[in-house]
């Protein structure tokens, strides 16, 4: 949430930074802002309410200087507002601040500031921050000396990143609970919230600690703790592609992560299936198969799609190897004292390994003495350096703001964790092979639903303008039904509702009507009848049906089919799955919405 970038060089840094922000405007977009100073020209600050390309049209040409920082906002204190858009100001001008995260005690900091003669000029809580390290800045103080004393006095959240005008020669950056990331150049250096902004720049990066502060400068970086002892931090190489952060030629970021599906399942399975054997490897998990035995359940933690992620994980881990296993959302578990349990393993899901709830409840978990394994596609990212040992998706960067290819990945990491497990306890070879040949089947079988875009895009064209629509499956696919229903509400905002298929005839069908369509998740497995039967009963009060279905159902059980190919049992959600990411965003692209940018939603979540 929020993006913060940084430059500091012999060049003029206003393109970087514009670039910059316009990569990161996926974390939130609701205001912009760049301030830039050099050598003896005070600081020259723009930022407006709306996106990066208001601002960009903003900025002057003679806006120039060598040093500079800017953000991208996601509104948490104050509405979006030129005022309280980022970078902001101290009352001399001299010091400029852009900040992610929250500051818990800015309103006390406020009182106390005000008290001492500051006038604020925004509603946020980062401007507590610009006027108390202006505080701290007296004669012959350095930045970074003023920073740390400043951040000696705050509570809460921050990636922030500091400007002075007196002391262009540098930028001071820290991180406590939100990501700030160091590129290294050629007698340049950038600092980012996020390496997206980076890697057309350089691939050469060192990612902050919690606690952690950085003095940059054009020819280097130190970096240090509040108490002012130097760490000593090694760079380490992005493997992301330049390409990954472009459309392709596609309309928007998410049809094509949807479309790059087959080539982000092939990765997430790379070299880790073993035929032989008829189980995976996962180097990746620091448990040994004795270690492993003595686990006697699996909680998985994670929040939104990372978290119904974890219910067709906890599925498949049960279903496999008959260790009870079940999914949480990370945001309620570590508010609710959780028991620790020496024999239980924890799992936590995050595409961006920087979900403040799910970074929270694994530091809770590892607190109590817990084991943490991390199922994360950024490498490197908070989670997955806090987590004991883990599966990377190796899906690639998900730029777009709803979740398709993590999702997916996520799922067939939790099929490989599933088989392991199964192996290690009583799955047999045969069960084992079966599950390898369904998991290398995988690509092609989402090739083949891909296909389908045009005929989801007609379809999703005639039912966009519902006023709501019902998700419904069973056991595994109710997952499915959940994660549909997100989907197309966070992107077209139709407004979704899901619920196990089971469960209708206790409740909601009283809400069935023509109004009302039903999407129904109905796998060719043993509750086939009973499905069938739920679809009679809503056929029955008018409701109309679109089934995702393996078998088109009997004409008047349903009113459209969406044939997808089948799998194994306990592999057929993933595929089910893919449709719905298509109905979703083509309603979404029917009704004109901001498809990758919707409304009130920023990509990774690093607030409470
Ligand atoms: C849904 C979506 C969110 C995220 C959730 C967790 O499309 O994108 O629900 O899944 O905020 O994010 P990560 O996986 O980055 O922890």
């Amino acid at each position: 949430m929020c993006g913060i970038v940084a430059y500091i060089g012999p060049k003029d840094a206003t393109p970087f930074l514009l670039e910059g922000l316009a990569r990161l405007e996926y974390r939130g977009y609701d205001s912009a802002g760049v301030a830039v100073t050099g050598r003896g020209g005070g600081i020259k600050l723009r930022k407006v309410k709306g996106r990066v390309a208001d601002l960009a049209a903003d900025v002057p040409a003679r806006f120039k200087g060598t040093t500079g920082i800017g953000h991208t906002r996601w509104a948490t204190h104050g509405v979006p507002s030129d005022a309280n858009a980022h970078p902001h100001l101290d009352n001399a001008e001299r010091v400029a601040v852009v900040h992610n995260g929250i500051i818990e005690n800015a309103d006390e900091l406020r009182a106390k500031l005000t008290a001492d003669g500051a006038v604020f000029r925004s509603e946020t809580d980062t401007e507590v921050l610009s006027h108390l390290i202006a505080a701290h800045l007296t004669e012959g103080v350095e930045l970074e000396d003023a920073v740390r004393a400043a951040l000696g006095r705050v509570v809460g959240t921050y990636g922030i990143a500091v400007l002075d005008a007196e002391q262009p020669d540098r930028i001071v950056v820290a991180r406590n609970g939100s990501p700030i990331v160091l590129g290294i150049g050629e007698k340049e250096m950038f600092a980012a919230s996020d390496v997206s902004a980076l890697v057309r720049y350089t691939r050469q990066v060192v990612h902050l600690e919690d606690g952690e502060l950085a003095t940059v400068r054009a020819d280097g970086f130190r970096t240090f703790t509040a108490d002012a002892r130097t760490t000593h931090r090694q760079p380490s190489t992005v493997d992301w592609e330049i390409d990954s952060f472009d459309t392709a030629g596609y309309e928007h970021y998410l049809l094509k992560e949807i479309h790059e599906q087959p080539g982000s399942v092939e990765r997430t399975l790379s070299g880790r299936l073993d035929e032989r054997f008829a189980t995976a490897h996962l180097g990746g998990l620091n448990l040994d198969a004795r270690e492993l035995r003595e686990i006697r359940r699996v909680k998985i933690l994670g929040c939104g799609s990372a978290y119904y992620a974890g219910e067709m994980g906890a599925q498949l881990i049960e279903e496999l190897s008959r260790i009870p296993a079940h999914s949480e959302p990370a945001s309620e578990f570590r508010y609710r004292n959780p028991v620790i349990e020496a024999d239980t393993l924890y799992v936590a899901v995050s595409q961006s390994g920087e979900t403040y709830d799910t970074l929270a409840a694994v530091q809770e978990i590892k607190r109590k003495g817990g084991r943490v394994l991390g199922v994360v596609n950024t490498v490197g990212s908070a989670i997955a350096r806090e987590c004991d040992g883990g599966i990377y998706l190796h899906a690639g960067p998900e730029v777009s703001v709803a979740s398709t290819k993590a999702f997916t990945s996520t799922v067939v990491a939790f099929a490989l964790l599933a088989l392991h497990f199964g192996r290690i306890h009583d799955l047999s070879p045969a069960d084992g092979r079966r599950i390898v040949s369904a998991l290398q089947a995988l690509p092609d079988q989402i090739r083949e639903v891909l296909d389908q875009s045009e005929a989801i895009a007609e379809l999703a064209a005639e039912y966009a303008e519902s006023a709501g629509m019902m998700f419904i499956g069973r056991v595994r696919a109710y997952p499915v039904a959940r994660e549909g229903a997100q989907k197309l509400k966070e992107i077209s905002y139709v407004h979704a509702e899901a619920y196990p298929a089971s469960e209708l005839k206790h409740g909601p069908l009283a809400l069935i009507s023509p109004e009302l369509p039903t999407v129904a998740v109905v796998p060719d497995d043993e509750l086939l009848d009973k499905n069938l039967t739920t679809l009679g009963e809503i056929k029955a009060r008018s409701g109309r049906v679109i089934a995702v279905a393996h078998r088109r159902p009997e004409e008047k059980l349903a009113d459209h089919c969406i044939v997808v190919p089948k799998s194994e049992p306990e592999l057929d959600p993933l595929l089910l799955n893919i449709p719905l990411q298509l109905l979703a965003y083509h309603a979404a692209v029917a009704l004109g919405r901001d498809v990758d940018k919707p409304r009130n939603l920023a990509k990774s979540v690093t607030v409470e």
